[in-house]
């Protein structure tokens, strides 16, 4: 076991954890962070994907220890204190872009990267962008069409499915 310490959306956390554990685990089990979810064992659903940095991780890839120090935001901490849904949030939430909501927090922190990197991405962007996260539900077109206009571009032209 060896004492972690990072900053968890903006509050200080400080655990023993052992070698292996895995950020998922962590967030998971530990700190209760469990709209982190886990999709999958082969790191190919993006359903763990936080920020680490600034930089979008799928959580399942990398150990807590490897955490030391480190800025770390989940989906939880991307809303407001109050509850306020942030502006990618809302668009998913006004175009329908979830159905059972699995895939839903590593698509909204993907998305944010993505807006950050890029933000007015063309539709192939964004799907070039989600490359590295699955839906089971298959409802790409409905994320894409959010992520557009959480871009603050108009998507009044793309049809709802
Ligand atoms: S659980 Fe991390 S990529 Fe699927
Ligand atoms: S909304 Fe069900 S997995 Fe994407």
């Amino acid at each position: 076991m060896a004492e972690v310490t990072m900053k968890v959306n903006g509050k200080a956390v400080t655990k023993s954890v052992k070698g292996n554990t895995l950020m998922t685990d962590f967030l998971r089990d530990e700190l209760r962070l469990t709209g982190t979810h886990v999709g999958c064992d082969t790191s190919q659903c993006g359903a763990c994907n936080i920020h680490v940095n600034g930089s979008l991780v799928k959580a399942c890839t990398m150990f807590a220890a490897e955490a030391e120090g480190a800025e770390v935001s989940t989906i939880e901490g991307q809303s407001a204190a109050d509850g306020t849904l942030n502006v990618i949030q809302q668009a998913f939430q006004d175009h329908h872009g979830l159905q059972c909501g699995f895939c839903t927090p590593g698509m909204v922190m993907a998305a944010a990267s993505l807006l950050k990197e890029n933000p007015k991405p063309s539709e192939a962007e964004v799907r070039d962008y989600l490359e590295g996260n699955i839906c089971r539900c298959t409802g790409y077109h409905n994320i894409v069409k959010a992520i557009l206009a959480a871009s603050g571009q108009d998507v009044s032209a793309i049809a709802a499915e």
